[in-house]
């Protein structure tokens, strides 16, 4: 999808350009003295306003100096490296916790985290890039990346949250919920680019 289209102020100064030289010649000092970073911050507002969790979205983005000049496609792989880390430090928690105490609940985490980390979220990054990715050659693939991040990550969150049961409540719920939000986020964000 066309990124500009989230540019809507931008777009409207060009439409008006093609009527004459001398709109041409304000739109050109415009251009110069509009900085930039005007649309860019407006990017970044209306891809959160597109995802249900806005206030998550604008606070895991705006402070990644990467984003003042991303895409739409930079801001999903920018909100992708924020649910590795929630994902990541889950997955230490859990881990911590299983050194304490082996339960097999708190296991079928551990298994359904290490794949999300090790395996899942590397092949989302593949889908939103097209490059030698692990010895082969992955094509940009945005519709492939919002499948994975529902099928291999949101499920796999509820998954781990489930295996407790009713009425047991996870040791690391605060960070399994983190992590669950951070891929809500991003899903809606590459669906954008879909
Ligand atoms: C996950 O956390 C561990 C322990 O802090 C760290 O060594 C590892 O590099 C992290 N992995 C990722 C993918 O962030």
């Amino acid at each position: 999808m066309n990124e500009s289209i989230f540019q809507p102020f931008c777009l409207a100064k060009m439409k008006i350009v093609s009527i004459s030289m001398p709109l041409l010649t304000i739109f050109i000092i415009q251009i110069v003295l509009l900085p930039i970073s005007h649309c860019r911050a407006d990017l970044i507002d209306q891809t959160c306003k597109q995802t249900p969790n806005y206030n998550l979205c604008v606070s895991s983005l705006k402070p990644n100096p990467r984003s003042s000049a991303a895409n739409v496609k930079g801001l999903a792989t920018i909100m992708v490296e924020v649910l590795t880390s929630k994902a990541n430090d889950t997955l230490n928690e859990i881990w911590a916790q299983l050194l304490r105490q082996e339960d097999p609940a708190v296991r079928n985490c551990y298994d359904h985290y290490g794949y999300m980390v090790a395996a899942f979220i590397p092949e989302i990054y593949g889908d939103l890039t097209s490059r030698g990715f692990g010895g082969r050659f992955v094509r940009y693939n945005p519709a492939q990346a919002e499948r994975r991040l529902h099928d291999d990550i949101i499920r796999r969150v509820d998954h781990c949250r489930h295996g407790f049961g009713k009425g047991r409540r996870s040791p690391f719920a605060k960070e399994i919920k983190a992590t669950r939000e951070a891929a809500v986020v991003a899903a809606a964000i590459v669906r954008i680019l879909i």
